[in-house]
């Protein structure tokens, strides 16, 4: 593999529309698999891990097309799967391996999933720790006192669940979500700190019987054994996670301005946005009017899943403190945000940052040593258990060697940071954006100017 080479922006202009939301698209093809009738998915996005969850239901007998990014799911209802004829491959996605598992707890037969180089070392207790209280049998491969894959789960006759979460995470609370589906009766979910909630808001649109229970914070009640209907049509905004590359560009890039069409506005994903307007950020952000047609909502997205316009122009940024309590809503922006208080004013802190260590890679060791490399000025600090990140901005960046550590979103964050450094910045490898994003060195080109 070549090194790839950044070589400095002047400015960043232009209107983009971006792939659809990975989190969104997950759960639009389980649901879709899951429900009755057939769902037609819109601005799906074409990447690894979208891939490796149709694949997965593809094994499960599931008919699905896809054409371009447009996708159609043939529902079987929550009973219809097919036991599958060998282990099912997730790759190194997380969401497909942990929410799978949610559905397979589930299911009568006996499923065997397995994952890639990366995932394999992810930890997999978190989810299988509440799904075998809710009876499934689960055998891992275990380490110590963790659990990894590969995973083999045989389900059925699952009782509901009161589950106090004891890390927050979208992915172990949807995976109970799921397994919540076949059991009898209410099972009650308690977040730590509120996650990314498409799970629900998609499950409501597919008329299952879930809610917030307004008298207890972070706390959802799903009440099982109900038939899905789909609801047709999904149109899929553009990924938050992926615009947060480009609206870092643009703040840090000298005499910018870009517009993100239709990008997910979902307030449990906005704490990126929320943190650069407090750094100073000129970001705008128009919301999406609900199109009623004939007294329905023609656009399922913008009736369970908001969004709209962002606007972004240069700013000069300051430095800010992010609190634990914020870190869910930004967790996947963690990596280009340290890049984004690299060029801020004054020291920037990132509290409670620990779940870092286990997302694709250690994103804590290799955004601390790919900065600290170009001339950043990045510690981290550890508060008893929890970990910080302490970054004192405006520090001269000049590019160097770095390594994407096979981790996409460390490899777009970089790549961010190589076009406002100044010199040279050379990637190991930049070929894993394909996880999450492989038309984005593409969509960077075009809004750049030289
Ligand atoms: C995701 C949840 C988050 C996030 C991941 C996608 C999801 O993971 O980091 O990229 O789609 O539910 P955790 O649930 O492990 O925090």
């Amino acid at each position: 593999m070549r090194p790839f080479i950044v070589k400095p922006f002047q400015s960043f202009s232009g209107t983009i529309l971006l792939p659809g939301d990975k989190s969104i698209a997950h759960r639009a093809i389980i649901l879709g698999a899951l429900s009755h009738g057939n769902t037609i998915i819109e601005n799906f996005p074409v990447n690894k891990d979208c891939l490796a969850t149709i694949a997965a239901f593809q094994k499960l007998r599931v008919k699905i097309t896809r054409k371009d990014n447009k996708v159609i799911v043939f529902g079987k209802g929550l009973h219809g799967l097919t036991k599958p004829t060998g282990p099912i491959f997730s790759g190194d996605s997380g969401t497909t391996f942990r929410l799978l598992l949610g559905v397979f707890a589930g299911q009568p037969f006996k499923s065997e999933l397995i994952a890639g180089r990366f995932l394999s070392r992810r930890p997999m207790l978190r989810v299988n720790a509440p799904l075998r209280l809710m009876g499934a049998d689960i055998k891992a491969y275990s380490l110590g006192a963790e659990e990894y894959p590969p995973v083999t789960i045989r389900g059925g006759d699952l009782g509901p669940i009161v589950y106090r979460m004891p890390v927050a995470s979208a992915q172990v609370k949807s995976a109970i979500l799921l397994a919540a589906l076949y059991a009898q009766g209410i099972s009650r979910v308690i977040e730590p700190i509120a996650t990314r909630d498409h799970t629900e808001r998609m499950l409501k649109s597919f008329g299952a019987d879930i809610k917030a229970d307004h008298r207890k914070p972070n706390t959802i009640t799903i009440r099982g054994n109900k038939e899905l209907v789909s609801p047709k049509k999904i149109y899929i905004p553009a990924d938050i996670s992926s615009a947060g590359f480009f609206i870092v560009a643009a703040l840090i890039l000298p005499h910018s301005k870009i517009c993100i069409r239709k990008a997910s506005l979902n307030p449990t994903r906005m704490g990126a946005i929320r943190v650069l307007k407090r750094m100073g950020a000129d970001i705008k952000v128009t919301k999406s009017p609900l199109r009623l047609r004939s007294g329905q909502a023609s656009h399922q997205a913008t009736k369970y899943e908001p969004m709209g316009d962002i606007i972004v122009k240069s700013s000069r940024l300051k430095g800010t403190l992010i609190k634990k309590e914020e870190i869910p809503s930004l967790i996947d922006e963690l990596p280009i945000l340290m890049v984004a208080a690299c060029f801020a004013k004054g020291l920037t802190a990132f509290q409670g940052v620990d779940e870092l260590r286990v997302k694709e890679t250690d994103r804590i060791k290799s955004m601390i040593e790919n900065l600290s490399k170009i001339g950043a000025k990045i510690q981290n600090l550890k508060a008893g258990k929890m970990e910080n990140i302490i970054i004192e901005g405006e520090k001269p960046l000049r590019g160097k060697r770095v390594r994407s550590f096979g981790d996409h979103r460390t490899a777009m964050s970089m790549v961010v940071a190589g076009l406002a450094a100044s010199g040279q910045t050379s990637i190991d490898d930049v070929s894993c954006i394909a996880k999450s994003f492989p038309d984005f060195l593409k969509i960077l080109n075009t809004l750049s100017n030289k």
